[in-house]
């Protein structure tokens, strides 16, 4: 096989225009003209293009700082911030002195834009929260007595509703922000932005079919990461590494492996009995229903399976992996707590034992994950090996 130069699809590749996020990057340029620019909340899921954004904002502008709050504290982000800018934090030296410092000794103009990157874990606990209101606060007043005009935006994936859990009422009054938004990128989009990039790759072969596939499922389908364009790049990286081109065969198995890999990943969250009684379930549905599933169409609830069968498979199972004995009211736990994450339902229902004169009743369950995403992510796990 050729080795391919995959650069493009990598993490850190600059793409030459920024796409789709034009309009939030217009924004920021112009707001930055502005006689009294103003302070953005910038607000998105994982993979939306926030950092890449004020990144090509920085690269478009002078006086621009970008502090990547993702160290453990705020102090060490600060540190390897100013380390990067070639300043030397001294011996206890307070965050919003390190940071004007770094401002004082780079900036040319009197325009100053910060990016505060990722102040998701800044705001975990609320001292963290007031010491970073601090800090915000600290810096302000600063820029402000040296008579910079300046923009302090904080990058962040969560609601904008939610600012003032995370920022102190000091830092909230003198910031007074602003929303601004990163939605999920669309099919199209995504599609744009891979093809961007594999047209950079020197003799791939690739199918715009399979750039389609990815597109469609990462949009819709990945399971609380839609329009992520971090996961469009792995699937698409994933699929090319393992057939050496991408085509809508690699990329459907790079899709499917991925799935299968992030229940596996659930699962094995779990206590290996609460697994197994979802995998119990699992198994159950399908024996019972093997052909009636293929007719079901997408979005279609699955068949019940009785609670009494369930157990007996999960007990039947446990004992081979040499599982102790459980409790009833243990599995009932763990199939209440199924119920409250929403992968299963259950009801009481009259028995639909062919014997029912008296119109007994028993409780049913119902899968609401995916039932072959789930016997997939079952089959690749060791079940004789407890967790
Ligand atoms: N508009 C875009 N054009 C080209 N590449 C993009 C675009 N948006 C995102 N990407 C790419 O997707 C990946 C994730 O983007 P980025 O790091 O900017 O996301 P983020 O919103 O900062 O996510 P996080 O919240 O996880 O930090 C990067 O490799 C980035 O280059
Ligand atoms: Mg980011």
């Amino acid at each position: 096989m050729k080795r391919l130069n995959l650069y493009p699809l990598s993490e850190n590749w600059r793409p030459p225009k920024l796409l789709a996020r034009d309009k939030q990057l217009k924004v920021l340029l112009e707001n930055r003209e502005s006689q009294s620019p103003e302070n953005f909340w910038i607000q998105g899921n994982r993979g939306l293009g926030k950092t890449l954004t004020a990144t090509i904002f920085k690269e478009m502008t002078e006086d621009t700082f970008i502090i990547t709050c993702s160290s453990s504290s705020f102090r060490r982000a600060v540190e390897e911030f100013a380390l990067k800018n070639d300043v030397k934090p001294k011996v206890r030296e307070d965050p919003s002195t390190i940071i004007l410092r770094v401002i004082e000794e780079k900036a040319e103009g009197d325009k100053i834009t910060i990016f505060f990157d990722d102040i998701d874990r800044l705001a975990l606990g609320p001292t963290l929260t007031r010491d970073f209101g601090i800090h915000i606060c600290n810096i302000y007043d600063r820029l402000l007595e040296r008579g910079y005009t300046f923009s302090i935006h904080l990058i962040t994936t969560k609601d904008f509703k939610d600012a003032r859990k995370y920022l102190d009422r000091s830092a909230e009054s003198r910031l007074n922000l602003r929303p601004l938004i990163f939605p999920p990128y669309s099919e199209g989009e995504i599609k744009k932005l891979l093809m961007q990039r594999l047209e950079f790759i020197d003799d791939l072969e690739w199918s715009e079919e399979a750039v389609s596939y990815i597109a469609a499922r990462v949009a819709r389908d990945a399971e609380g990461r839609e329009g992520d364009m971090r996961l469009a790049l792995e699937i698409a990286r994933a699929a090319i590494k393992t057939f050496g081109k991408l085509t809508l065969e690699a990329a459907e198995k790079a899709w499917k492996d991925r799935e299968t890999d992030y229940w596996v990943e659930i699962l094995k969250e779990m206590p290996f009995g609460k697994a197994l009684l979802l995998a119990s379930i699992v198994w159950e549905t399908l024996d019972r229903y093997e052909d009636e599933i293929e007719e079901l169409e997408e979005g279609e609830e699955y068949y019940p399976v009785s609670w009494s069968e369930v157990k007996k498979r999960w007990r039947s199972n446990a004992e081979a992996v040499g599982l102790g004995n459980v409790k009833d009211h243990r599995l009932r736990k763990w199939l209440d707590s199924l119920r409250e994450s929403d992968l299963v339902e259950a009801r009481t229902l009259p028995k639909t034992h062919e014997y029912n004169y008296t119109n007994m009743r028993e409780l049913y369950i119902t899968l609401k994950a995916d039932l072959m995403k789930l016997f997939y992510a079952t089959q690749k796990i060791d079940w004789s090996k407890r967790w």
